[in-house]
């Protein structure tokens, strides 16, 4: 659907958080919608991704470029190609493209590809079928490798990674403990990821519950978190587990690093720990959604999305991914 005004709503960055996120850091314009050059391809923002790895950027500490103040939010979307001058994609497919916080944008089409039918509802190429979801997979198939009878720990386990990685560790046969931060998100992972035990990281008996739910110890921990919670795990380490680091929510929103966990229970338990850079799975993504897109299908994996509607919304439904008010994956519908 091409544009009928000549201008669009954006959302620009109107100052640097402090601590956690709040909707004023964002401000909303409006901007000129541009028109593609002929190796260009111009784009329709139906769903935007939220995602925590923005909170790290704008305090200067992911692997991208750190955005000016006063400029658009970076952001990835599900986006429908309204104009295509070279022809290489059709108008009305649907591409996963970096998009910014906009309604309208034009980007380079080489790169670009259009998604596959498998890739349904278009939503989920953000999700289950996008970067959380090979995330997931990636870590559990090439760094924590769980086998029949392994103990595999998720933090962060109703959210968009966390809740895929348990499950694909459970279909390996492993027993799935998952931590999360309220009684309502413990309940979902386990009713409807179907995890075997589920404990609360916020709740005063924490660690006592975190033992219980793993009474002897865990071969795997896929730590989405950092933190206290990654520390808690370290001591419940079984003679050569696989720990899978893979994100720290529990350091985005702090204006500073804290000190590292202890890591003498890694060395007694000659464990494994091993970064993850999602991005370095990049070229085994077709094989990634064929295969969940097969277990969606089989409903043999289940997935959540917390969707917020309309691009000015949209730092408040950041704010809240930071927040934890997310199950499973945060999007906002644009356009769609
Ligand atoms: N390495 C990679 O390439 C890669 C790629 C994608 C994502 N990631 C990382 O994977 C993690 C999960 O990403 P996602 O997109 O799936 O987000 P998500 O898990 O859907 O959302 C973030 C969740 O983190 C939890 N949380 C917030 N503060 C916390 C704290 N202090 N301690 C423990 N949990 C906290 C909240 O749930 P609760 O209510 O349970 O607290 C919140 O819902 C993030 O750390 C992200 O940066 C890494």
């Amino acid at each position: 659907m091409m544009p009928s005004a000549k201008d669009q709503a954006v959302v620009l960055l109107a100052r640097y958080p402090e601590g956690m996120p709040q909707p004023s850091d964002f401000a909303l314009a409006r901007e000129a919608i541009p028109t593609p050059a002929a190796d260009q391809v111009m784009l329709r923002t139906l769903y935007l991704s939220l995602d925590p790895y923005l909170r790290p950027l704008l305090a200067g500490r992911h692997l991208g470029q750190r955005p000016e103040l006063g400029a658009v939010m970076p952001g990835q979307a599900v986006a429908e190609v309204i104009e295509c001058p070279s022809g290489i994609l059709p108008i009305g497919s649907h591409v996963v493209a970096e998009t910014g916080w906009r309604e309208y944008t034009c980007v380079p089409v080489h790169g670009l590809r259009a998604l596959g039918a498998e890739v349904q509802p278009l939503s989920t190429a953000l999700g289950v079928l996008g970067l959380p979801g090979l995330t997931a997979w990636a870590g559990m198939g090439y760094i924590a490798a769980p086998k029949a009878g392994d103990t595999v720990l998720v933090s962060s386990a109703a959210g968009a990674v966390g809740s895929v990685a348990g499950q694909l560790a459970q279909l390996a046969g492993a027993r799935v403990v998952g931590i999360v931060g309220s009684a309502q998100k413990q309940r979902i992972v386990m009713e409807e990821f179907g995890f075997d035990a589920c404990v609360n990281y916020r709740s005063d008996d924490f660690s006592a519950s975190l033992r219980a739910a793993c009474p002897e110890g865990i071969d795997v921990y896929f730590d989405n978190v950092g933190g206290a919670v990654l520390e808690a795990a370290l001591g419940l380490l079984r003679r050569h587990a696989r720990i899978v680091l893979c994100g720290l929510m529990d350091q985005y929103n702090r204006d500073s690093r804290p000190p590292g966990p202890n890591l003498g229970p890694v060395i007694a338990a000659r464990a494994r720990m091993q970064g993850l850079v999602v991005y370095d799975y990049l070229d085994r993504i077709d094989m990634f959604r064929t295969e969940i897109a097969s277990l969606l299908h089989a409903g043999k994996l289940r997935y959540r999305e917390t969707i917020s509607e309309g691009l000015a919304g949209t730092p408040a439904a950041f704010a809240a991914l930071m927040r934890g008010d997310n199950l499973g994956k945060a999007l906002v519908r644009v356009g769609a």
